[in-house]
């Protein structure tokens, strides 16, 4: 590293960003600090604490946290650290703490809205000043924690936008989900997939938006399903593995063609046009639910709108066809853990809640045919970037040199511009003091 480091404003051009800017621990401090605590942050879906007493524990931002869900049916997100000396309150990652949480090192215990109800020999508080100060108010929430249609944001610290205002066209996303469900309703299911990646979360999320690398990198996963498949007889039904694999090795017109969009906030959708999903093969029972529903020409829009993948910047991820969303939550400059989710649509087949578990297996699992193509990558980015070469990172595609670019608007598929996007979002949060 160089004595002096450059200071953030000059880490993203319009057309490139430094490697400080992935590989410097005091700008991954900053990051969380900045960025990460005082936007909304993915903190849970509401499915997974149906009951009062329900948690889940979650870092955000680093943070130690735990999500709660309340005797009123709202939900809390506090710091998951004792008032007392620190200790960690919650350690398990879910449960049911009944109505109250207890610390294990001396039991103070408090209520599920964080206050603090009991302390052991509560006598020998009698005039200290322990409630004038922070240790005795309990657990400290998040400064703001809102739910949009069961997916519940939290924002640390400061103030902000509504969550809804904050997400703007990307609630469209979320209730795509919602009505690709008979009932309108969804909840997470069959487990998560947890992976820790050796490189910084932001060339996790670059890679969310980036389709030039599939012809290359996914070559083996898509010319092995292709072999495979050649060996059928033709008008063979294609197996959900085939659909989900063989669109891998579509071509750079294709992955052109999709489509993307910038929107507010840093968030983008990468394939409006279509994407590899779109060819799925059709449910006729589900299509026949949705229909019952929705009326046959909405179902037919509800189903066709099915992006490649849209992000909440900078957290979350969502797919709503194998209906999947991927959770980023950064450990450090180098380590970034991805969680995988799929989602049951209720009323829908099984199949349904099936192909987008089997798309989190097939895909983002470390031992699958493509995952390891990314991740092997993503490690050698995060290395390759500590040599003494260019320090800067090219996202020169589609990008003009005279003009400047609006904040929302529609590019190719195979555009650097949704990159370049997150990274102005990235610079204007990074640039506000502490
Ligand atoms: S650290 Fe929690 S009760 Fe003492
Ligand atoms: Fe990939």
């Amino acid at each position: 590293m160089p004595l002096s480091p450059l200071p953030f404003d000059q880490l993203v051009r319009p057309d490139g960003v430094h490697r400080d800017l992935y590989l410097r621990p005091d700008v991954f401090r900053a990051e969380m600090a900045r960025l990460w605590s005082r936007t909304w942050i993915f903190a849970g879906h509401e499915s997974q604490i149906p009951a009062p007493g329900d948690y889940v524990t979650v870092d955000l931002a680093t943070q130690p946290c735990v999500l709660v869900r309340q005797e009123d049916g709202s939900v809390r997100v506090l710091r998951n650290r004792c008032a007392h000396k620190g200790a960690r309150v919650v350690s398990a990652p879910s449960g049911n703490t009944g109505g109250f949480f207890r610390c294990p090192y001396h039991a103070w215990s408090y209520r599920t809205d964080g206050s603090l109800l009991a302390i052991p020999r509560r006598s020998g508080y009698e005039g200290t000043r322990l409630h004038d100060c922070p240790a005795g108010a309990g657990l400290v929430p998040a400064a703001a924690v809102e739910s949009y249609r069961g997916f519940v944001f939290a924002r640390l610290t400061g103030e902000g936008p509504a969550l809804r205002d904050h997400l703007g066209p990307m609630t469209e996303v979320i209730d795509n989900l919602l009505d690709r469900s008979p009932t309108g309703e969804i909840e997470v299911a069959g487990g998560c997939l947890r992976t820790v990646v050796r490189a910084n979360w932001k060339i996790y999320l670059e890679n969310i938006n980036d389709t030039m690398h599939a012809v290359t990198a996914h070559e083996s996963a898509s010319s092995a399903a292709e072999a495979v498949w050649a060996r059928e007889p033709a008008g063979t039904p294609k197996p959900l593995a085939m659909q989900q694999l063989l669109p891998f090795g579509s071509g750079y017109d294709f992955f052109q063609k999709m489509g993307g969009r910038t929107l507010p906030n840093g968030h983008t959708l990468l394939g409006t046009a279509f994407s590899l999903h779109s060819a799925y093969a059709g449910m006729p029972d589900y299509v026949n639910a949705l229909v019952a529903r929705h009326g046959e020409a909405r179902t037919g829009a509800v189903l066709a709108f099915s992006p490649q993948n849209a992000v909440a910047y900078p957290s979350l991820s969502l797919k709503t066809a194998p209906q999947a969303m991927r959770v980023i939550r950064p450990i450090a400059a180098d380590r970034t853990l991805v969680e995988a989710w799929s989602f049951r649509a209720k009323g829908a087949p099984d199949e349904l809640l099936a192909r987008g578990a089997l798309y989190n297996r097939l895909v983002f699992s470390p031992l699958s045919v493509v995952a390891h193509d990314d991740l092997h990558v993503f490690e050698t980015i995060h290395q390759g970037l500590t040599t003494q070469a260019n320090p800067w990172v090219s996202l020169h595609r589609e990008c003009s040199a005279e003009e400047d670019e609006p904040v929302s608007r529609d590019v190719a598929g195979t555009s650097e511009a949704l990159m370049r996007h997150q990274y102005r979002t990235w610079s204007a949060a990074m640039t506000v003091g502490d």
